[in-house]
């Protein structure tokens, strides 16, 4: 079926310019970057805030007096303030730094314990947290050593053929002993857009906390924690046009309150005794150390160049892309989609299994063509398990992506082809 393609919403070219890595050949091709739902690339604003940054304020934070330290602060506390407003917090001491989604998410695992003081983190024998079989990693592993520590049961969302969140069992699986659901918003691996009002509403019926993993989404789609309803959003800053290493956690005020300190040492007290210490309140108190200022600097000038170009135009793009892409590679013979084949609740992240080539052996062929994208489990070896396959290629795109690159891409695949006939 030939979809109809909606007209462009941002002009790609202009877009383009602002990214100096796309200007390169690979292997002797010209560069066909599809690998952005692992790492997005740079805007030039963002490498020049970051240089900047360097060459003329770069100082310690939250520690010095002198005109340095004070506007080094400024500009650190600026990007929280930035961050914020890009999520719809409702204020900025909402938003921790942390180093990415990873840390984020271990974060919050970290303050559930057996002894917790607040009845909201306390866990043990009988009390479960609900995740789905769609979550990377980072959003399993930490829940997976949670329960080994604490007795709790781990619990999850199965999914459909289809590539969607199986709810079917919504009622059944979140309960009265559900502490907590955590959940994708965006698959990184499906591309999958998941129905989170759905099971925000009834993990609220049943007094259970939320945690959203939105790596894929806020980079993506407009996103507003106020509409979510969550209680916590994970999210990282390279795959949004920002720099490695900084990301954040949002959470409601209250809780963030309520949790113990995560890493202890400077910045994070009110007092230290030799006997005791007491701590800082939310956000200093989960920001341990020298932050990394540079990056969340970098991440906000990521996010005043998303907002100039308006994220309801970028996440119009990236819809125009699905369609594009998913039309060119039905065009492929050789190819079964992983995820869902329509358009409803999807991204441009498309992930592809070729009749009887590896993965890895897709990925070196088409990388001599210039076109990169990711090959393995994506981190999502459940979801590759629940689709019987041991790893998939996985073409992402962002608001740079061209048709012309989806093209490079099918033409690509038609060297796997000759190569592995
Ligand atoms: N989480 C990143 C990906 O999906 C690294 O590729």
């Amino acid at each position: 079926m030939t979809r109809t393609i909606p007209a462009p919403t941002l002009d790609v070219d202009r877009v383009r310019a602002d990214f100096p890595i796309l200007a390169r050949l690979v292997n002797g091709h010209p560069l066909a970057y599809l690998d952005s739902a692992a790492t997005s690339q740079k805007p030039r604003p963002v490498l020049d805030a970051v240089r900047e940054y360097y060459e003329r304020h770069n100082a310690n934070v939250a520690r010095s007096v002198h005109t340095l330290g004070t506007e080094a602060t400024e500009a650190y506390e600026g990007a929280r303030a930035k961050v914020a407003g890009f999520i719809g917090a409702g204020s900025a001491d909402e938003v921790v730094f942390t180093k990415n989604s990873t840390e984020s998410i271990n974060l919050v695992a970290h303050a559930f314990s057996s002894m917790a003081a607040d009845p909201r983190f306390r866990l043990g024998p009988g009390d479960e947290i609900v995740v789905s079989e769609m979550e990377h990693h980072s959003n399993l592993v930490p829940w997976q050593l949670l329960c080994q520590r604490t007795g709790a049961k781990l619990r999850w969302f199965g999914i459909t053929e289809a590539g969607r969140l199986d709810l079917t069992d919504l009622d059944r699986l979140v309960t009265e002993r559900t502490k907590l659901v955590a959940l994708v918003h965006y698959s990184n691996i499906l591309g999958t857009i998941n129905p989170t009002a759905t099971v925000v509403a009834r993990a609220r019926q049943v007094g259970a906390l939320t945690l959203l993993d939105a790596s894929q989404s806020v980079p993506h789609l407009p996103v507003d924690v106020g509409v979510l309803g969550a209680d916590f959003l994970a999210f990282t800053g390279h795959k949004m046009c920002a720099p490695t290493g900084i990301g954040g956690l949002w959470a409601r005020a209250d809780l963030l309150e309520a949790m113990p300190p995560f890493l202890g040492g400077g910045s994070m007290i009110e007092t230290v005794l030799m006997t005791g210490s007491t701590y800082a309140p939310p956000p200093a108190r989960f920001e341990a150390g020298t932050p990394p200022v540079a990056k969340a600097v970098g991440l906000g000038a990521a996010v005043d160049y998303l907002r100039g170009i308006g994220m309801a135009a970028v996440a119009e793009h990236e819809k125009r892309l699905t369609a594009y892409a998913l039309d060119a590679l039905a065009t492929v013979p050789e190819i079964r989609i992983i995820g869902p084949t329509d358009l409803v609740d999807r991204g441009a992240t498309i992930s592809f299994a070729f009749a009887g080539v590896h993965p890895h052996d897709v990925g070196q062929v088409l990388d001599a063509q210039g076109v990169q994208v990711r090959v393995g489990h994506h981190c999502a070896r459940p979801t590759c398990a629940r689709f019987r396959v041991p790893a998939t290629t996985r073409a992402s795109c962002y608001l740079y992506t061209t048709t012309d690159e989806i093209d490079a891409l099918v033409r690509a695949l038609a060297v796997v082809r000759k190569v592995f006939a």
